[in-house]
């Protein structure tokens, strides 16, 4: 049997003619490039081709298709076009649904759950609360009356919401309706421009809900005190390696910003460079330039408060968009412990419900950005799973 020895000695290596050196190290950087060629494109396409299925097509959803002489179980399917353009946290989309005659069962769906940056899983929960918001939304504007009961089963079923078609109805609620297709998420630098008092009232009317507090602030010094928390979490945050890796793979998935070659790009620029200098600069600019930061809240801190906190948290962002105002949720206060108890001292001292659950920044912004994608209805459909 025959051995081959590929070790070397580098001091041999040296004292070699020049031709001969020249040789070795042409063939071990030819071996580099090659290699690394193998690796980048063992990372790359793989990440490509498994991307979901993601499109913008979602939001072309049409009133004039609602399928009103069709089945029970066919009229409710369709209103779900309009629940899955609800927000998410990095547009996880942790939701599936199960349509019976007279009953849409919704379902967390942990694979869309931030085991990382949400532990608590707060805004899972937040982002289902807003899906079932859209879906009532949609049922009322086609004449639909609903009842929502909230883990009412298993585990993974967060609310069965039974709707009743009524006999006389007509359309209602169009404003909340119509922004559910122009609502999106703006992560653009906002206006100094203030907003009325009028609308800011409407706002408040439009979400209020005897468990969930929605508290806005302009004063400078809140603004100023919160930014500085939410730099404080980007240095934790953008500095953990399990974060930047669960970012990186949600990026990766082209659910958020650039698709294709760029998510992948995306995901490694996340996991492999240092994020935080340019996540500071542009945090610290975006908070900056808002007018009002916002803060939702509640008395306790469970599962089923977040639902509720994202059905207001929802109402009100549909309430700004039918009236031309820009909305970002900004997290990443919230998912550092130390941070997150810190947010508590921007309230109000007389405020009952001391639980922050969520933060936004909210104003007008000339140029809103892009609308992002969203996984075909039917992935989200469950079958005979109640
Ligand atoms: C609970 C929750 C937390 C979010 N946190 C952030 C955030 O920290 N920063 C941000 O830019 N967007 C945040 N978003 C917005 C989502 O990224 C956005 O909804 C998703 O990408 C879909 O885009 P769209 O809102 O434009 O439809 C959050 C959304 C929810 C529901």
């Amino acid at each position: 049997m025959q051995f081959y020895d590929f070790s070397f000695d580098i001091d041999e290596l040296s004292t070699k003619p020049n031709c001969v050196r020249k040789n070795y190290m042409g063939t071990s950087a030819k071996m580099v490039v090659i290699l690394c060629l193998f690796l980048f494109l063992g990372m790359v396409l793989p990440g490509i081709f498994f991307q979901p299925e993601a499109s913008l097509e979602v939001w072309n959803v049409q009133e004039s298709d609602y399928p009103s002489n069709s089945s029970s179980e066919e009229r409710l399917t369709y209103l779900l076009n309009y629940t899955i353009l609800a927000p998410s946290s990095y547009n996880s989309q942790p939701w599936k649904f199960n349509v019976s005659n007279d009953e849409i069962f919704v379902f967390a769906d942990e694979s869309g759950w931030l085991s990382v940056a949400d532990k608590d899983k707060r805004e899972m929960y937040i982002s289902l609360g807003c899906a079932i918001e859209n879906l009532v939304i949609a049922a009322e504007h086609f004449g639909y009356n609903c009842s929502v009961s909230y883990f009412p089963g298993e585990k993974d079923l967060v609310a069965a919401v039974s709707l009743k078609q009524q006999p006389e109805a007509g359309s209602s609620s169009s404003a909340l309706f119509d922004a559910i297709t122009s609502r999106r998420t703006s992560r653009q630098p906002f206006e100094s421009r203030v907003i009325s008092r009028q609308d800011l009232d409407a706002l408040n009317r439009s979400s209020s809900c005897s468990d969930v507090s929605i508290f806005l602030t302009e004063d400078p010094a809140a603004k100023e005190r919160f930014r500085d928390l939410v730099i404080q979490a980007d240095r934790v945050l953008y500095s953990d390696i399990n974060y930047k890796s669960e970012l990186g793979h949600w990026l990766s998935l082209g659910v958020m910003g650039p698709t294709g070659v760029g998510a992948k790009i995306a995901q490694m620029e996340m996991v492999f460079l240092d994020p935080v200098p340019e996540q500071i600069r542009r945090d610290a600019d975006l908070i900056n330039s808002t007018p009002y930061i916002g803060l939702i809240t509640t008395k306790k801190n469970d599962s089923l408060s977040a639902l509720k906190v994202g059905r207001a948290f929802e109402r009100f962002w549909l309430a700004a968009a039918a009236r031309g105002i820009s909305l970002q949720p900004i997290s990443q206060a919230l998912e550092v412990p130390e941070t997150k108890e810190e947010l508590t001292g921007l309230l109000s001292d007389g405020a009952e419900m001391r639980t922050v659950q969520q933060a936004f920044r909210l104003g007008y912004c000339e140029e809103e950005g892009e609308r992002s994608n969203r996984r075909p209805l039917v992935d989200a459909l469950e079958k005979n799973e109640k």
